[in-house]
């Protein structure tokens, strides 16, 4: 079985997880990680026993054996951090937040595709074992058809000006960093919305701190979505259909089980494995779809990614919320 080695550009929060995850993977190494501090750099590399750390992203590129990097950046830098990979001819797997606005992750879209190199969004709900079987259950019509889907994400993040979910410059607020999820799993479900309506409550720096927004499909069905800073929700996706409803249980972004509830007979719990946090999931697809010679996920095309940033442009369009340079 082929080892791959992988790198971590940006060592915040998440790239943390991540490297716990890979070591879910028989076939996965961390093989080097890059921080704007090298300090930093080296005592990530200490932790998870990394070969080779820099204090630089652009060293990155100057590392032999790379066989692809996630990009753990704010949003705002995801477009410039991908566009550095993929130009020295990395594979990249970066983070949602796939960019800060369509126009960007076009232009990372069209790299990726003029250069040959493999690129996904790092959307980590699609490759959960409890979403292959929701998706299994609802194309057979388990549910009968899907006339409504509601999803929310909300936590109470403590306010900081000048942090990453709430600084303009770092491309904060609730729609980018966790809206993006109901959004995700509506279009995962139900496809492109025909119409789609957004409210939101700024927070004092100007981001949405709250964003509701409703959508009708083609199908006849619609969706009610929101997120917010501001308070602990239930993270919860139901997808209502005419013979029943399906429930990802859980926190739905990370769902463990699925719990079905047919018209007029017992519910019915089905668990699904889910180890860890999860991350080495969508990791191991990249594995594959690098072994296969992939330049793109059939899974989560770069399509589907494109498509998802118009949406929260809409989105963003309709709460009237720019962010700096736009
Ligand atoms: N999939 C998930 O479950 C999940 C969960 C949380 C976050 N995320 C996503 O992961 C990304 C990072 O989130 P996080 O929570 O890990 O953020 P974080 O803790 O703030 O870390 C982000 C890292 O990005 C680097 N960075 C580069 N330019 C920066 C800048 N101008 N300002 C601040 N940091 C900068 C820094 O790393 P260095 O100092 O090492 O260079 C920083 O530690 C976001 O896109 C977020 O949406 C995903």
């Amino acid at each position: 079985m082929r080892t791959f080695n992988w790198a971590i550009l940006g060592l915040g929060h998440i790239a943390h997880k991540f490297a716990e995850s890979l070591a879910l993977l028989p076939n996965a190494r961390l093989h080097a990680v890059a921080s704007r501090s090298a300090a930093k750099a080296e005592e990530f590399a200490a932790k998870f026993k990394v070969p080779h750390a820099v204090g630089s992203y652009d060293e990155l590129l100057t590392i032999p054996g790379i066989d692809a990097v996630y990009i753990a950046t704010p949003h705002s830098e995801h477009h410039a951090h991908t566009l550095l990979c993929l130009q020295g001819g990395l594979p990249v797997l970066c983070e949602k937040a796939f960019a800060l606005n369509a126009h960007q992750s076009q232009d990372m879209i069209n790299t990726a595709k003029e250069r040959g190199v493999f690129l996904m969004e790092a959307f980590w709900t699609r490759f959960f074992p409890a979403i292959n079987k929701a998706l299994e259950l609802v194309a057979d019509g388990t549910i009968g058809e899907v006339k409504h889907l509601a999803a929310d994400f909300g936590f109470v993040a403590s306010y900081q000006p000048e942090a990453r979910l709430f600084n303009p410059e770092l491309a904060g607020g609730s729609l980018l960093d966790i809206g993006v999820y109901p959004l995700f799993i509506s279009k995962l479900f139900l496809g492109e919305p025909q119409e789609i309506r957004a409210v939101a409550v700024p927070a004092p720096t100007g981001v949405d701190q709250n964003c509701a927004m409703v959508l009708s499909y083609a199908s006849g069905a619609t969706a009610s979505l929101f997120s917010t800073l501001a308070a602990n929700t239930d993270n919860q996706c139901i997808l209502y259909g005419s013979k029943g409803q399906l429930h990802l249980n859980g926190r739905f972004h990370a769902a463990n089980s699925l719990a079905l509830r047919l018209t007029d007979q017992e519910p019915q719990l089905i668990s699904c494995e889910k180890q860890g946090y999860g991350y080495h999931y969508e990791a191991e697809h990249v594995q594959q779809c690098l072994e296969q010679g992939l330049t793109e996920s059939p899974l989560l095309p770069l399509q589907f990614s494109q498509e998802l940033m118009q949406l929260m442009d809409t989105v963003r369009q309709q709460i009237g919320l720019r962010y700096p340079g736009e």
